[in-house]
């Protein structure tokens, strides 16, 4: 979807940025912003914007004391992290003698997390958009929230790989596809940068599970043990399912996204902890990636200071005990780590900071009277419906007519708006729950309610309606896993949802089930019922963005960024503990490279709705596939492949197009049948057909080699399929690579 931008969105520009700026249209005043850091340092070297960030930062690094460096590695308050209103989640104290400023960071990916903001579409929500300007606005629509209420730093996105759908994070990250996360990622980091903020890729590496029976609460790493709690969990996973799975939105987020900040996760990855980590956080994202941002901890996932100061942490943010001074200062006393070391942590943070801008401009000020909240939730709205996902529309019971009589909305999620605990729990600005949205449209008179703790009577009321909207969701949080991929698991209520819509659906032929659930759910009702529409945890305006899409004033735009289950037999670890929670505080990533859709194709599984599937309400028929070489298109392009959308049907619509490459076994290895490696998101008028082209890179046919060590593309034939999920591909055609013969090759390249 191109976007337009409705938003005044009023943060400062940092150079490249694309992002349309006007004025606030909130009429609160503006505090007076104080002097940028460097306006009383105009003389000094480090001030001189003529020179480049490392330049600077070296500069300013010359003239600090070894107390005055060591004070800039740990982070300065404690109680941030509880996320109320003149609270930053982060503070990191600056240096006033030489103008280094005081900066703070803040949760998260849902939006601002101290006191009240608006309370954006969940990540699972942006990710079912298939669409980077979706994630480029969210981005920046959080970031002028966070500058508003004075933070220079975001903690988002997330990007780890959905794993399973029981973790209880699932709701905050991008699904379960590497490349469909890394583009998203990176988008909503251009977004939030665009705004002269910084953002923050987080948790790196492999944090896919917060644990089976374990608690824990955001930001203070206290944990109720459990099996597999994301404290201790050590994830041991080839370097390859690394490589290919688990680590590439981070690498995204550096490459494509530019990112400022990496935050390292609690947990071990092969033995050694995340923010410990030398192959993570130097081999690869330094020397491999190239990133020259800094990396912070997770909230007390810093371990060792010793450890932490060679491996490449940079920043112990919170609490900070592993920097506290003098742990530090005993470090560099005692000859354990050298003052170069210091230096080059210093210079990181530095030049992060000098690169953002932060020393020459006005400091953010924590003002959110000045956010534009109408504005705000507009998009959230838009954001909502983009994201949402027609699972199910037998016989077009959606849209419904504008003639609708009356609606009965039933369920316990019904007049609320489902929202993930733990950090990115964000208090909203305002709330329209799926009934006030519901009788916003069609005036309360139509709309009769019923609460769902009495199937019976609920299915009574459904029965009295001309249409029967089921809204049921789920419980997720961060801290502790969900025991089962079901809308029930972990409620307290009471109330079985799965009764609940069988019995209004038994009642009401013309029955739709709207979701809020964090992520896939069991589905065992869905041959009963016509229609199911996923929502995810939808953000604050949700309830707009359902009514508009069950009306067809806004398209149900979204596609499955994650397999929904047909059983929970199916998901990882079902039959072995070790792969999933873990076993003795081992979780062996043992599936390997075959996560997601990429296991359910290799196994030959039906789920019960695969990846990259969802209904729009228009049809969209494909043809004229063609394969190209790839001089014509951007450098590095190894193929393009074109393909014709045409809407066949008499309304406007949204195609997802979806590229997927079927690759050879590499080095005798097992091999997904294909993988994600090119989307599109395109508004079809109705009749009009488009050309979507899709840029192959080397990387799009690449294995990782471990025998290398490196990236490698195996001879042979490489599967093209374009079309509307990974199930429904009805365009391919076959890429012949080094040297291979393949029949009916469209392109040969070496
Ligand atoms: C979470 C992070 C969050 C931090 C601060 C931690 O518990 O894992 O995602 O940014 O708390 O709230």
């Amino acid at each position: 979807m191109r976007w337009t931008l409705p938003l005044a969105l009023a943060g400062t520009l940092v150079a490249g940025a694309t992002t349309v700026i006007g004025s606030p249209t909130v009429a609160a005043p503006a505090a007076t912003p104080p002097p940028a850091p460097c306006a009383a340092f105009a003389a000094k070297p480090w001030c001189d914007t003529a020179l480049s960030a490392d330049q600077r930062a070296a500069k300013l690094l010359a003239v600090l004391t070894t107390n005055e460096k060591i004070s800039l590695l740990a982070g300065d308050e404690y109680l941030g992290a509880l996320g109320r209103e003149g609270t930053h989640t982060g503070t990191s104290n600056g240096v006033p003698r030489v103008g280094i400023p005081t900066v703070y960071f803040s949760d998260g990916p849902n939006g601002p997390r101290q006191g009240k903001s608006t309370q954006m579409p969940s990540p699972m929500v942006i990710a079912s958009s298939f669409d980077v300007d979706a994630a480029h606005l969210d981005g920046a629509t959080i970031a002028d929230e966070a500058v508003k209420k004075g933070n220079s730093f975001v903690y988002a996105p997330g990007v780890n790989i959905g794993r399973t759908p029981l973790n209880g994070r699932t709701f905050e990250y991008l699904g379960e596809d590497p490349y469909l996360s890394g583009k998203l990622g990176a988008a909503f980091i251009r977004g939030v940068q665009s705004q002269g903020v910084v953002a923050n890729v987080k948790h790196f590496a492999v944090n896919n599970q917060e644990g089976q029976g374990s608690f824990s609460i955001p930001g203070i790493p206290v944990a109720f043990a459990g099996q597999g709690n994301r404290f201790f969990v050590d994830a041991r996973v080839d370097e390859r399912t690394l490589r290919e799975i688990y680590l590439p939105a981070f690498e995204a987020a550096v490459k494509e996204g530019g990112v400022g900040t990496v935050m390292c996760s609690y947990n071990k990855v092969n033995g050694t902890y995340a923010c410990e980590n030398e192959h993570l956080l130097t081999a690869v994202l330094r020397d491999d990636w190239g990133f020259d941002g800094f990396v912070l901890t997770d909230y007390g996932a810093g371990h060792n200071t010793l450890r932490g100061l060679r491996n490449g942490l940079d920043l112990d943010i919170w609490p900070g005990l592993t920097y506290n001074p003098l742990a530090v200062s005993l470090a560099l006393g005692l000859g354990n780590v050298d003052i170069g070391v210091i230096d080059l942590h210093v210079r990181r943070i530095l030049r992060t900071m000098f690169e953002f801008g932060i020393f020459d401009r006005p400091l953010p000020v924590d003002d959110g009277s000045r956010i534009d909240a109408p504005a705000h939730a507009e998009v959230a709205a838009d954001l909502g419906a983009d994201g949402m996902v027609l699972l199910k529309n037998a016989g077009d019971l959606l849209p419904l007519p504008a003639s609708t009589g009356t609606v009965a909305v039933i369920g316990p999620e019904a007049d609320l708006i489902k929202n993930g605990g733990g950090s990115s729990a964000v208090e909203p600005l305002s709330l329209v729950t799926p009934l006030a949205g519901l009788r916003a449209r069609l005036g309360t008179a139509n709309v009769l309610y019923d609460d769902g703790k009495d199937a019976a009577k609920a299915a009574a009321t459904a029965a009295r309606a001309d249409v029967a909207v089921v809204v049921v969701g789920d419980k997720m949080t961060e801290g502790s896993d969900k025991k089962a991929p079901t809308l029930n698991s972990g409620q307290t209520d009471g109330i079985d949802r799965d009764a609940l819509i069988t019995a209004v659906a038994a009642a009401q032929p013309r029955t739709v089930v709207a979701l809020q659930s964090g992520g896939p759910v069991l589905t065992p009702w869905r041959q009963q019922v016509p229609a199911l529409l996923e929502m995810w945890y939808p953000g604050q305006n949700g309830g707009t963005a359902l009514a508009r899409v069950l009306f067809g004033d806004a398209e149900p735009a979204g596609r499955l960024p994650m397999t929904f289950p047909a059983s929970a037999a199916e998901l990882v670890g079902a039959a072995d503990p070790q792969a999933y929670p873990g076993v003795n505080g081992k979780a062996v990533y043992s599936e390997g490279v075959l996560v997601g859709y990429r296991g359910y194709d290799a196994k030959g599984l039906a789920p019960a709705y695969p990846f990259g599937f969802g209904l729009g309400y228009g049809t969209v028929a494909y043809d004229d596939l063609t394969v190209a070489p790839g001089t014509g298109g951007p450098a590095g392009t190894v193929a393009r492949v074109s393909a014709r959308l045409t809407n066949t049907s008499s309304r406007a619509t949204a195609a997802a197009p979806q590229l997927y490459v079927g690759m050879p076994s590499p080095e005798g290895q097992v091999q997904a049948p294909r993988q994600l490696k090119g989307f599109d998101k395109v508004p079809l008028a109705p009749g009009e057909s488009r050309v979507v082209t899709f840029d192959l890179d080397e990387r799009a046919f690449s294995y990782w080699s471990t025998t290398a060590d490196d990236w490698k593309v195996a001879p042979g034939c490489y599967r093209i399929e374009v079309g509307r999920s990974s199930r429904d591909l009805p365009l391919s055609a076959i890429v012949a690579r080094g040297g291979a013969s393949c029949a009916g090759a469209a392109l040969t390249v070496s």
